[in-house]
């Protein structure tokens, strides 16, 4: 793709998951089940453990006793709930902040895992199943940060590009790079191997997400504009998209009801937040 090339991505250049987050997202399904075997590869890394910890025992899974070790967070939690935290973590701490990007790494992350929580929140009044939710959620804009790591230049060309026209940043992009983030992360979430619905997130939570297999897209196009409109005041204007009311009818949902969870949603974002992203 010329875009890719434009940028300095390929296969043998993309960055890298650490080894404890690949073995998390590989683990099989029968491995899965054996929630032992997920303690095993997450013990390794102590301060990701203690950052799964202190979300598990946060508000935003209100459970009514504290877990003091991974086994009884599992048991309490599930496999699949400890998997999501462990990933959303750990490919945060992978990526920190850097005074060398163009679009703010932390404001990229804070819109991200405010989208995680809204889609997690919102999932419960859909088929979408909620851990699934927070993980897509928290890496559909991945691409983003792959642009910001890989080709810094090229990205400030597409803000500067964006500033001139008044044009929303998904259109800078085409116009500037000749691909969008969405392409870009597409193509880095399949290099990582990341689950099949994940990818299609990354790929169409702006448009087209009546292509998609699942409703999973349409959920997070949403909680990507509900994260969006909460954290107006925090993040750059670079968030923000248009919205395709069309995902709404795909998931039978209607702006009154998504307008009863803001709240909630607003005071969860604080809470996960301030735990997934301490080390930045
Ligand atoms: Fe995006
Ligand atoms: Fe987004």
């Amino acid at each position: 793709m010329i875009g890719l090339e434009k940028l300095n991505i390929s296969s043998k250049s993309i960055p890298s998951l650490p080894l404890v987050i690949q073995e998390i997202i590989n683990l099989s399904e029968k491995e899965e089940n054996d929630f032992q075997v997920l303690i095993g590869k997450l013990q390794k890394d102590p301060g990701l453990t203690a950052q799964v910890l202190a979300l598990a025992n946060s508000s935003f899974y209100g459970l009514q006793n504290k877990v003091s070790s991974l086994r009884e967070a599992c048991i309490v939690l599930g496999v699949h709930t400890l998997k999501s935290i462990a990933l959303a973590a750990g490919i945060i701490n992978h990526f920190p902040a850097s005074k060398l990007s163009a679009v703010s790494v932390d404001d990229i992350w804070r819109h991200s895992v405010g989208t995680a929580v809204a889609a997690r929140v919102l999932a419960e009044l859909t088929v979408v199943e909620p851990d699934l939710a927070f993980t897509a959620g928290l890496l559909h804009d991945i691409g983003k940060i792959i642009i910001n790591k890989k080709a810094r230049d090229k990205y400030l060309e597409v803000i500067e590009y964006k500033k001139h026209n008044d044009c929303y940043m998904l259109d800078a992009e085409k116009v500037v790079l000749g691909i969008t983030h969405a392409e870009v992360g597409e193509f880095v979430a399949k290099k990582w191997k990341l689950p099949e619905p994940i990818c299609s997130v990354i790929r169409y939570h702006h448009a087209d997400f009546e292509q998609a297999e699942s409703k999973l897209p349409a959920l997070i196009h949403v909680a990507d504009i509900v994260s969006c409109g909460l954290l107006a005041e925090v993040v750059e204007d670079s968030m923000i998209y248009p919205f395709d009311s069309k995902a709404l009818e795909m998931l039978s949902l209607d702006i009154e009801t998504i307008g009863k969870y803001l709240q909630v949603i607003d005071k969860m974002i604080g809470v996960s937040g301030s735990i997934l992203l301490a080390k930045h």
